[in-house]
Parts: structure tokens; sequence; C-alpha cells
């Protein structure tokens, strides 16, 4: 969360430039969840990406808080542009535009695997935990939506897109990273 806190003091100085920390908070959230979703297929190739995924649900929460820092400074770019207090009428009217409902649906699908990262949720959902954690793969695809469609151009989305389907072939090939001598 590091990089995303330091987010903090920038979006409180007079000056800041909120519409720029939006789009910084979004991109950092972005790289946390693709780089949650890629970390499971990089282990087959890499022994240190082995021995960092006890990370993995660490990387994850990062994704999410980033994604709620993203909110909290768009709340504040809305608010910068309406009367006191319109800033919420503003986000209900353009709730549903697909460019922020993919956005909102990202974040509502990361809740659920978020809410339920603890250890001892593991142990009580047995099974359903995994399957919860796998909600982290929508979110991603809406996510990357988001971004092409509310970033300028598609190609950064387009970009990060190919990566990570590029990086999930060690799922379907069978390789066992070397030890080293
Ligand atoms: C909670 C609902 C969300 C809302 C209302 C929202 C809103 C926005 C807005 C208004 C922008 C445009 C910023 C700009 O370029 O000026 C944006 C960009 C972006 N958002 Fe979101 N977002 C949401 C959730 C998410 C989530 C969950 C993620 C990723 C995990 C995400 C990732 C991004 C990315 C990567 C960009 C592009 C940044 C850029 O332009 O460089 N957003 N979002």
């Amino acid at each position: 969360m590091a990089p995303i806190l330091w987010l903090w003091p920038q979006a409180s100085a007079p000056d800041a430039d909120i519409d720029a920390l939006v789009a910084d908070s979004g991109n950092w959230a972005m790289a946390w969840l693709a780089i949650a979703v890629v970390m499971t297929p990089l282990a087959r190739l890499s022994r240190s990406v082995q021995r960092a995924l006890w990370l993995r649900r660490a990387v994850g929460l990062a994704a999410f808080g980033g994604s709620l820092v993203h909110l909290w400074l768009y709340v504040l770019a809305m608010r910068a542009f309406s009367e006191p207090g319109g800033e919420w009428a503003l986000i209900r009217d353009e709730a549903f535009a697909p460019g922020i409902l993919t956005g909102w649906a990202a974040l509502a699908l990361m809740l659920p695997p978020a809410l339920t990262s603890t250890d001892a949720a593991m142990r009580r959902l047995r099974a359903a935990w995994k399957r919860l954690q796998r909600l982290a793969w929508p979110a991603a695809a809406l996510a990357l939506v988001h971004m092409a469609v509310v970033h300028d151009g598609f190609t950064l989305a387009l970009i990060v897109t190919a990566l990570i389907a590029a990086l999930q072939l060690p799922r379907f090939i069978s390789i066992r990273p070397t030890r080293k001598a």
C-alpha cells in the first residue's frame, strides 16, 4: 500500500491535481491486481516468485485498498466540480456510464475476497474460500475494461491485458523452476 498511501499527502496539498491523482491511484490499483493474478502461473517459472506466494493475499489487499483510495480521490474530484454537497448527485448521475459502471463492478467483485482474506475466514469457508478468491479474475477483467474506456486510448489497457494473458501460459505448460546449483 505504501506507494498508494503516498498519494494521501499529495491530495491534501492546496495545489493538488486531483484528476492526476485519480489516474495514479487507478494505475496502482490495477498494477497490484494484475500482479495478484499472475503470481501463481509465474511461480511455475521462478523459485523466487514461488517463495513470495505467501504475499499474494497482501498483494490482493493492496489492490483493494488502492481501489478505495482511488474511489476517495474520485469523490474529491467530483467535489471540485460541484456545489458544496452536490458531488453525490454527480456521482449517482454518471454511475451507469459504461466507463464508470465497470469501475464500480470491479470494486464490488473485489469486496468478498478482501473481506474473507483472513486465516479464520479461510478455515471456516474451506473449498468455498478458493472460489471467492477467484472473483479477482472477473474483477481484473472489468478493471481492464474500465481502464480501456476511461483512459485516454486503449493502448495501455491492451498491453496490460496481453501481458496478463501471456503470463498465464505457464499454467498450461508443465514447467518447473530449476533449482540453483
Ligand atoms: C469504485 C469505482 C470506480 C470509480 C468511480 C472509478 C473512476 C475512475 C475515473 C473517473 C477515472 C478517470 C481518471 C482520469 O484519467 O482522469 C478512472 C481511471 C482509472 N481507474 Fe478507476 N474507478 C473505479 C474503480 C477502479 C478499480 C477497482 C480499478 C482497478 C483495480 C480502477 C482502475 C483505474 C485505472 C487503471 C484508470 C486509468 C488511469 C489513467 O487514466 O491513467 N478503477 N477511474
